[in-house]
């Protein structure tokens, strides 16, 4: 399904029935040859200058968030990465130059995102789905205004890139083009990170011979402590990378990737009927022992190189695969180094002994109790 080499299934059709109405004509909602023009075109945004240039606002955006963190006391950490993963997304995304408009565009966005897993599916008001089709309405106008102005200005920022972003024939994509595919991504990225920075944290906390581990990397790259984590080292952080993927093999942030069959087939001598939905899930797949010996251990060890070679590519999907991989997956990584490389420089984090988190895994995982952690200086 994820290879889908004979384009059997559908990801508009399957996804859209959860996000057509306030995020249509994203990535995930267009198909095929359509699918592949649009994922080339929107890809130079992820291009190493444009990554170089957002962890420059990535590594102030983190360290001012966390200066504002209370030491020594229990702390809600869910509620906390939440809203610096949106400060973040408003400033690596959009620009620092927002100015009064910021708090709006970030309120719309929330709504839109709280909408799109709305059981209400008509926008009555005083709904979510009412909520998040006004948030619509002010981030289209907002960014219909803004793209003759980041043409002009230029500017570094995700948005700016995709102003200036063109079709093979050289020319632009339109206005409705660039505000699609801009609000889906600020909606791809913001709730999948601020869960995996979650499991992340939750994970560190709970085994504190890996934040030790962690530690003595960080201190190896011979950095000061408030030093922004420059782009050249991202790769020198290759032990936090696999404590990252080990939380996000037991807690994939996307859980299950719908899809409709678009003509009938027969998988293991069933007969499958076109309109059929399926899906593809992380959670199962991440779990199975025979690809994951004593799958509940947290055991960062399985993605060395060594342990790594062998396994099936599609052992491990927290990204998904094939022709709708996450395109945000390079920077989904570098905000979570940059973020364990400020956070644990700054805070040691615990949970009481045997704390487990009660997760709500659908859509995306969050832990019912906002994770009560305890910081205390590093
Ligand atoms: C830990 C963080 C993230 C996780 C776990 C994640 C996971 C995923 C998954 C599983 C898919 C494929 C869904 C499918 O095939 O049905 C996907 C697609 C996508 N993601 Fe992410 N994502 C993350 C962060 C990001 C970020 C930071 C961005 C943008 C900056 C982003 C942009 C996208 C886009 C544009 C797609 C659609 C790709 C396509 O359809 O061609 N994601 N993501």
């Amino acid at each position: 399904m994820l290879l889908d080499n004979e384009k059997l299934f559908s990801s508009a059709l399957g996804w859209g029935i959860i996000l057509e109405r306030l995020f249509p004509r994203g990535l995930m909602l267009l198909d095929f040859d359509e699918h592949r023009l649009h994922r080339r075109a929107l890809s130079v945004a992820f291009k190493s200058g444009p990554m170089r240039s957002y962890l420059t606002e990535l590594n102030a955006g983190i360290a001012n968030g966390l200066a504002q963190w209370p030491h020594g006391r229990e702390f809600k950490f869910y509620p906390a990465v939440k809203r610096l993963t949106l400060d973040l997304a408003a400033t690596s995304f959009l620009g620092t130059a927002l100015g009064p408009e910021l708090e709006a565009v970030k309120q719309a966005f929330v709504a839109m995102v709280a909408a799109s897993v709305a059981v209400i599916r008509t926008p009555l008001p005083g709904t979510q789905m009412g909520r998040g089709v006004r948030g619509r309405a002010l981030i289209v106008d907002y960014f219909n205004r803004q793209i003759p102005l980041r043409r002009e200005r230029g500017g570094e920022d995700l948005f700016s890139q995709l102003c200036r972003a063109t079709w093979d024939d050289g020319s632009f994509l339109s206005n409705a083009d660039i505000v699609d595919h801009m609000s889906f991504l600020m909606m791809a990225a913001h709730d999948t990170l601020t869960s995996s920075l979650t499991s992340f944290v939750y994970r560190l906390a709970a085994n504190p011979d890996w934040q030790k581990n962690l530690r003595e990397e960080h201190r190896g790259l011979a950095l000061a402590p408030r030093e922004p984590l420059p782009f050249d080292r991202l790769d020198d952080l290759a032990l936090t990378e696999m404590a990252f993927k080990e939380a996000m093999r037991l807690t994939p942030p996307v859980p299950s990737m719908p899809r409709q069959a678009v003509r009938d087939f027969e998988f293991s001598g069933f007969r499958i009927p076109a309109g059929a939905g399926v899906n593809i899930n992380p959670l199962f797949t991440h779990y199975m022992p025979q690809l994951w010996p004593e799958p509940d251990r947290y055991d960062p060890t399985r993605f060395t190189a060594a342990a790594s070679r062998g396994r099936h590519k599609f052992a491990f999907i927290p990204f998904g695969g094939g022709a709708h991989m996450c395109l945000g997956l390079n920077f989904a990584y570098m905000q979570a180094k940059c973020f364990t490389w400020h956070f644990l420089n700054k805070f040691r984090v615990s949970v009481p002994r045997g704390y487990r988190p009660d997760w709500r895994m659908w859509p995306i995982p969050q832990p019912r109790d906002g994770l009560k952690v305890s910081l205390t200086s590093a």
